[in-house]
């Protein structure tokens, strides 16, 4: 499968990559005192997610980063910028995913992990990130971290552009032809209204195969030019979206620098995270 896409992928990836920056994200390594709320999501001791500290004892991340996946198999690594060493290992006792998530839909990506024992916050290295009340402006200018995949993949561009349903599905094997950063990345990015994000996610036309992209998600492109070369790629899934210093959104599915990225809005999930933060 691998090889047949990768096949079938090399002639116009050749032609298409020479518009891409080689690095997807566009972003630089940072220390983890510039996102001192970011998490690492470990599943199965394999780095493969993001999420946001919002308490002592619980994280924010995405419901596609977490569904199927038993509790037993999910621990959080903070206040480290490394992927996979420092900081600290937490365990997550339960998990709670958005309960109108689904496979196929962009709106309510978020799942809370209760960790099954409080961060120790530390001035530079762990800190909760405030959330925010107030849906962001178009235009208005964020950060996004993670240590996602930071180098197009002739697959992945092609993923991304045609058949980006399946990048939804838990394919990891896609990992093994794109190089990942082991020092996080940020990456300046600014919201997109989310018509223009459903315009320029289509595929054929007006055909989306994922459907939900409303006032309840946020798109970003990158931050100068035409937006291209900068954006979250595979294994950001989670990633913490700050406006501010106020964490505005978590990153759903990632469009690596071809598309724009979607977020979940959090000023629209007021509700849902007060019933379930208390
Ligand atoms: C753990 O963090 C929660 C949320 O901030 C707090 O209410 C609780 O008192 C903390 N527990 C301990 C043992 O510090």
């Amino acid at each position: 499968m691998c090889r047949l896409l990768l096949l079938l992928a090399a002639l116009p990836v050749t032609v298409l990559s020479r518009q891409y920056a080689p690095r997807l994200i566009g972003g630089t390594t940072v220390e983890i005192k510039d996102a001192p709320w970011q998490a690492s999501i470990v599943i199965k001791n394999e780095p493969l997610c993001s999420g946001a500290i919002i308490m002592e004892n619980l994280i924010l991340t995405s419901g596609w980063c977490v569904h199927r996946v038993p509790t037993s198999q999910l621990k959080v690594r903070v206040g480290t910028s490394s992927r996979s060493t420092g900081g600290s290992l937490i365990a997550v006792c339960k998990v709670h995913i958005h309960p109108h998530y689904a496979l196929d839909r962009y709106d309510n990506d978020l799942a809370l992990l209760y960790l099954c024992e409080n961060v120790t916050l530390t001035d530079n290295r762990v800190q909760v990130v405030p959330l925010a009340s107030e849906t962001p402006n178009e235009n208005a200018e964020g950060i996004v971290s993670g240590w996602g995949h930071t180098s197009s993949s002739s697959l992945c561009l092609l993923w991304s552009k045609m058949i980006s349903i399946l990048a939804r599905v838990r394919l990891f094997w896609i990992d093994c032809l794109a190089p990942r950063s082991q020092q996080l990345q940020q990456a300046n990015v600014k919201i997109l209204s989310w018509q223009q994000c459903a315009a320029d996610r289509s595929i054929f036309g007006q055909f989306n195969p994922i459907q939900g992209l409303s006032e309840r998600t946020l798109c970003t492109i990158g931050v100068g030019g035409t937006g291209r070369g900068t954006g979250a790629c595979y294994l950001d899934e989670g990633a913490p979206l700050v406006v501010n210093g106020f964490l505005v959104g978590i990153l759903g599915t990632v469009g690596c620098a071809g598309k724009p990225d979607v977020y979940a809005n959090l000023a629209q999930h007021k509700s849902w995270l007060k019933e379930n933060t208390k």
